[in-house]
């Protein structure tokens, strides 16, 4: 069944009547369908949970219940922005990342499942080398919602952690995941332009950083190009300014035995193992990990 809609204009105002949570769902995807949205069964069910405040899985059991007018009202308006290509986290504010939720705000990167691999990487090191409880100093770099940080500090009780990124809105949201995730006494933030901000030694050093070549932000998803931060995938011309910045520092704040971990694009693996080499690491202490897909996906250097 099929209501009529509010239109943005304000054209047809009426609400429409009562509908079961059933029924919400099914015209919220048929919205989002006809908007031509790839999933549309998924975002309308996740949306529809937030505009009614609704735990997913309480979805089912409930699907007979009316779904209160402001609750209505709030759906109508997630449904407008998913339409208009908003990725459902950035409407509902909220993105899981290695199984815990992260705030996000338009000031940061929606994380991804594939940074999850710098996450798995660095455990992996850390479980072979020293042990979950060993005492370690973290920095990550471009730390935007704070998700590599705030995962590794929950996961290594003995951790602390240096968030930096040149925007402040961005420390922002961190901070507050950090307080969410209970690590804010061990993490601390700072504005820095990559390392020019940053003293002190560190036993693994990690980043995210942006790689995309300029040239192809416009060419990628809306939901990308649209709604991330320009900052946040910017990488130059070719992608790699970040990594020439941060390879050509990292040297000097690593401890000895300490590890880089990087996060690269698909085809990056060799340029950025090479501006490693030029900022002083040694070619056999260089490896990359694969993310679930099979494509290199993080860089891992030791000093
Ligand atoms: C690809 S995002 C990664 C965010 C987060 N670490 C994640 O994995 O979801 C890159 C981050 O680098 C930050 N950034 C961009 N240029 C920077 C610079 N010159 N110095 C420090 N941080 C920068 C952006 O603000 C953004 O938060």
């Amino acid at each position: 069944m099929r209501h009529s809609t509010p239109s943005p204009g304000g054209g047809e105002n009426k609400r429409p009547a009562p509908q079961t949570l059933r029924e919400a769902f099914v015209s919220a995807a048929d919205q989002l369908r006809e908007a031509g949205i790839e999933a549309p069964e998924l975002d309308a069910r996740l949306l529809l949970c937030h505009a009614a405040g609704l735990a997913h899985e309480d979805f089912v059991a409930r699907a007979g219940e009316v779904l209160p007018p402001r609750a209505f009202d709030r759906l109508q308006a997630h449904i407008e922005r998913r339409a208009a290509r908003e990725p459902v986290s950035r409407i509902t504010g909220v993105r899981e990342f290695y199984g815990r939720h992260f705030l996000i705000e338009g000031s940061v990167l929606d994380p991804r499942p594939d940074t999850e691999t710098v996450v798995e990487a660095a455990l992996d090191l850390i479980e072979t080398r020293r042990g979950r409880g060993a005492s370690l100093r973290l920095i990550d770099l471009g730390t935007g919602s704070g998700c590599i940080l705030l995962t590794l500090l929950a996961e290594l009780p003995n951790a602390r952690g240096l968030g930096t990124d040149l925007s402040r809105d961005a420390l922002r949201v961190a901070h507050a995941n950090a307080e969410r995730l209970g690590v804010a006494d061990r993490a601390s933030f700072t504005v820095s332009d990559w390392l020019d901000a940053v003293s002190g030694e560190f036993d693994l050093v990690l980043s995210n950083p942006p790689y995309i070549a300029r040239g192809e932000i416009g060419g990628l998803a809306a939901e990308v190009a649209r709604y991330d931060p320009h900052i946040a995938l910017d990488g130059g011309g070719d992608g790699l300014d970040a990594y020439r910045r941060i390879a050509s520092g990292a040297a000097k704040v690593l401890a000895p035995g300490g590890h880089i971990l990087l996060e690269i694009g698909a085809t990056q693996a060799d340029a950025v193992t090479s501006l490693l080499c030029q900022g002083g690491f040694l070619a056999e202490k260089i490896n990359h990990r694969r993310d679930l897909a099979g494509r290199p996906r993080v860089i891992v250097a030791e000093m």
